[in-house]
């Protein structure tokens, strides 16, 4: 039971570590900064949004809605070309990354 346990952790928590690394350098990566500013702290204009903090699946909700168009109000048009190179998995490692921003 204990091996069973252990094999079961190991990957887990690695896999956790490996997401959010791999967050930050997306976030660059895709350009996000360059409306967000780093590490989504500092907006290039008063009108977008603020990233660090929240919680990662409100985070990527919002990315998959701007994506498919469904969330279309404010200024999402302005982003939404942005992440047509952006898959799932990685807007799901970005909001890992990006709720751990304090
Ligand atoms: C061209 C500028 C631009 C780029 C590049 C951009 N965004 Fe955005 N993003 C915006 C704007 C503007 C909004 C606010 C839309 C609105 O007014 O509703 C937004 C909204 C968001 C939201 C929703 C925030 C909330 O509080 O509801 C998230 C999450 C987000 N962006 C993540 C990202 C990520 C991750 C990237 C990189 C893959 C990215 N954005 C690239 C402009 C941009």
């Amino acid at each position: 039971m204990k091996k069973y346990i252990l094999a079961l952790t190991i990957p887990l928590s690695f896999m956790a570590t490996a997401n959010a690394a791999d967050g930050k350098a997306l976030y660059t990566q895709k350009l996000c900064q360059t409306c967000h500013g780093a590490e989504g702290k500092a907006p290039i204009a008063p009108m977008y949004p603020k990233l660090n903090g929240q919680s990662a699946t409100y985070l990527l909700n919002q990315m998959k809605d701007i994506k498919s168009g469904k969330r279309n109000n404010g200024l999402s048009m302005t982003m939404k070309p942005m992440m047509a190179a952006v898959s799932e998995s990685d807007m799901a490692a970005i909001a890992d990354y990006l709720a751990n921003v304090k």
